[in-house]
């Protein structure tokens, strides 16, 4: 397999390679045009080669590339192309919610899809995004990554901040064999959250060491408001880790000044990048992808 990566995610992609035995890796040239049209080229002999394309989406310049990338290792004569996409943007608006919306997340699937013989992406909005591909689609978990560098901390419980991440959580605390717990998440805005304790607390949390387990951290609200409500219930520590890590305006400096530490895979370049999901990748590629 030869693997590429896109100016999104060329660190990630380069990772990857490595997973994969050390597969060729290449990164396209990347120009505008003096009218601000991007153009590009791949290098490197793909002619009936299968070529692994690594690249996210968090910018709308991000899936430009993304789909002239898809279309310039086709023209190379590549024999199968497996797009991965780490962080899969617009995954949010997974369904019309007044009318005259778009389904984006399946709007972009379609797309991305196209030209793809099978794709792999990470931790995604919701699973039901995958079926939009059309084509053999995986998606990988952040959560072995952030288990394999949580189990050489000390870690007394996990943490949720909401319902709709107890799975993810119960897989986490699976892993390490430890205690979790979801708190009560009521979004208020796109920038606002209220969070509560549950009345059934597994355990009294005073001096405990906690992680705050979510998918995406984006502007923060959830993490400081989850991390204020924790230090409320006189926690020893609360660590703080995400798989795919936004960190919108001053999101980082503010979850830094109410958490202990914070933790983030490598789906996207940030600050908090620590963990890799690249092993995770190559296993989909190998395991589900290279015999389609
Ligand atoms: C919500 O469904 C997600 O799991 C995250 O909790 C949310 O996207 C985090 O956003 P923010 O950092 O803006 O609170």
């Amino acid at each position: 397999m030869h693997v590429i990566g896109g100016t999104a995610s060329t660190a990630l992609a380069e990772r990857v390679s490595r997973e994969l035995g050390n597969a060729p890796f290449g990164i396209p040239f990347v120009k505008r045009f003096p009218d601000g049209e991007l153009y590009l080229r791949v290098g490197g002999r793909l002619e009936g080669e299968d070529v692994v394309l690594v690249q996210s989406t968090r910018t709308d310049q991000d899936v430009l590339e993304l789909l002239l990338l898809e279309d310039a290792i086709r023209q190379a004569g590549a024999r199968r192309l497996f797009v991965v996409v780490p962080y899969f943007g617009y995954a949010r608006q997974d369904r019309r919610f007044f009318p005259g919306e778009p389904v984006s997340s399946s709007a972009m699937a379609r797309h991305v899809g196209l030209d793809a013989d099978a794709v792999v992406t990470v931790d995604l909005h919701s699973p039901q995004t995958l079926e939009s591909f059309h084509k053999p689609a995986f998606e990988a978990t952040g959560v072995p990554a952030i288990a394999r560098l949580l189990r050489e901390l000390p870690v007394d419980i996990l943490v949720s901040p909401d319902k709709g991440g107890v799975e993810r959580v119960k897989r986490m605390a699976q892993i390490l064999d430890k205690p979790w717990m979801a708190l009560e998440k009521k979004r208020i805005d796109s920038e606002h959250v209220e969070l509560q304790i549950p009345p059934d607390l597994p355990m009294a949390l005073e001096g405990k060491h906690v992680v705050l387990v979510d998918d995406v951290i984006s502007t923060g609200g959830t993490i400081v408001e989850g991390a204020k409500l924790l230090k409320k219930q006189r926690v020893g520590a609360i660590l703080a880790a995400c798989t795919h890590g936004l960190f919108l305006r001053d999101a980082f400096e503010r979850i830094k000044a109410v958490t202990d530490e914070l933790y983030s895979t490598d789906t996207l370049g940030n600050p908090a990048e620590k963990a890799s999901v690249a092993p995770d990748i190559a296993q989909i590629l190998v395991r589900d992808c290279a015999p389609i």
